[in-house]
């Protein structure tokens, strides 16, 4: 038995339970001061702020500094070769992003880039990218495929995910997301790539068992609603989750078929209708906002306050990916969501942690300090919650720690 004790924690921050916070309910957190937590095989055993255990295992100062969970990231789009620094000079233009992708580019210069790419390569490059965001405190990550479009592409992507979950600290969570675009060769043919999509490729991703989860990106120029639906139908047929890039650019309808159809999480929601807020509030889907992606694509900011007061619980996350967000850094969307969606330090805390864990369907393993949850911790140079959503640029993780091993710091 492996064992460990971190003692002299100045605060420990952390959401309660094994269910996403909604409403007030989501600025609710447990604070102990002069804390300590025990955890035994990997796994919390206790934690209190007295009658600290006797143990022969392991002991960690935390130098009286702030701990929490480990961050969730409930929304990556990890998997991708090449970079997209090109486009920097037109979104400086102001060309807009759908029109870099209706002229092959954007996800489509992806699309070439990581096809190009071996299954070493990729998994290499985004172990990379996994050890820099354990460096910033993330210990969950989700990731999408979305950049082969074609059946063998997208199950390699997916390969390499469930490749990184084996061999990397960082517990993976797999999304299918061969609907991230319309693919060159189907440039005249839709409905020959929504029947490849709903008749082979998701039948093999899930019955392969590459996939927890299936993402449309139902978007202006992109799929349609009734194009989502039917796609995100096909996933539940075969077993797998909704998810859904709703409402990032153009309400088309996104956010309204993700409570109807019962998705687990919207994505974006970045000018979600008040319609679209009361069917996630019924559906009790979890709002996934990723604000680094407005201040990157210099757009308006998700409704935030508004999901929160109509009871949608809300998450927080990177959507790293090389053309809209090429941030992994959730210390930094913790900035963003205080400062511009005006969220409280604890509401964000409990969107990068529990409400993530929820949006990922990981909520009772990880995301808060409970009894019998994961030993996925993190030790910032932080004396408090708000010095780590104040502070800007500077990568406070002290030590992060998964499954009750130390691997950062
Ligand atoms: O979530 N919106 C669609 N997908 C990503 C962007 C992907 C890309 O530009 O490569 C997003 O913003
Ligand atoms: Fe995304």
């Amino acid at each position: 038995m492996s064992s460990l004790l971190i003692h002299n924690i100045g605060m420990l921050v952390t959401p309660e339970g094994t269910e996403a916070r909604r409403g007030v309910e989501q600025g609710k957190v447990r604070v102990l001061e002069h804390a300590w937590i025990y955890a035994e095989n990997g796994e919390i055993i206790s934690c209190g702020d007295r009658n600290m255990p006797i143990t022969m295992g392991q002991k960690l100062d935390a130098g009286g500094r702030l701990v929490t969970p480990g961050l969730v990231d409930a929304h990556t789009h990890l998997i991708f070769g090449g970079w997209r620094q090109n486009e920097l000079a037109m979104k400086l233009r102001n060309v807009p992003y759908l029109d870099i992708l209706a002229a092959g580019g954007g996800i489509l210069s992806t699309v070439k880039a990581t096809r190009a790419a071996t299954e070493d390569e990729l998994t290499a490059k985004a172990a990379a990218a996994l050890d820099e965001m354990l460096a910033f405190g993330t210990t969950t990550c989700e990731a999408k495929s979305g950049y082969g479009l074609e059946k063998e592409e997208e199950l390699k992507q997916l390969r390499v995910i469930k490749r990184l979950n084996k061999e990397h600290p960082m517990d993976l969570v797999p999304t299918f997301m061969g609907a991230h675009a319309l693919p060159p060769e189907f440039k005249e043919n839709r409905e020959g790539y929504l029947k490849l999509l709903c008749e082979e490729m998701i039948p093999a991703a899930a019955k392969q068992k590459l996939a927890k989860f299936c993402d449309v990106f139902c978007e202006t120029g992109v799929f349609t609603a009734e194009e989502s639906r039917r796609i995100l139908q096909a996933g539940l047929d075969n077993g797998l989750t909704p998810k859904i890039h709703a409402d990032e650019i153009d309400a088309i309808g996104g956010s309204q078929l993700a409570g109807e159809i019962g998705a687990i999480s919207a994505e974006h929601l970045i000018v979600c209708p008040d319609e679209g807020i009361e069917r996630l509030a019924e559906g009790g889907t979890v709002a996934c906002l990723l604000p680094a992606t407005s201040f990157y694509l210099n757009s308006t900011y998700a409704p935030a306050r508004r999901m929160i007061e109509a009871g949608v619980p809300v998450a927080l996350a990177s959507d790293y990916n090389p053309g809209s967000c090429p941030c992994l850094n959730l210390q930094l969307v913790m900035n963003i969501a205080c400062l511009k969606y005006r969220l409280t330090p604890e509401e964000v805390l409990t969107g990068v942690t529990l409400n993530a864990a929820a949006a990922v369907g990981m909520a009772d393993k990880v995301g808060s300090i409970d009894r019998a949850k994961q030993a996925d911790l993190v030790i910032w140079d932080a004396p408090d919650l708000n010095y780590l959503c104040y502070r800007l640029g500077s990568n406070l993780a002290h030590t992060v720690i998964k499954k009750g091993e130390i691997c950062h710091g």
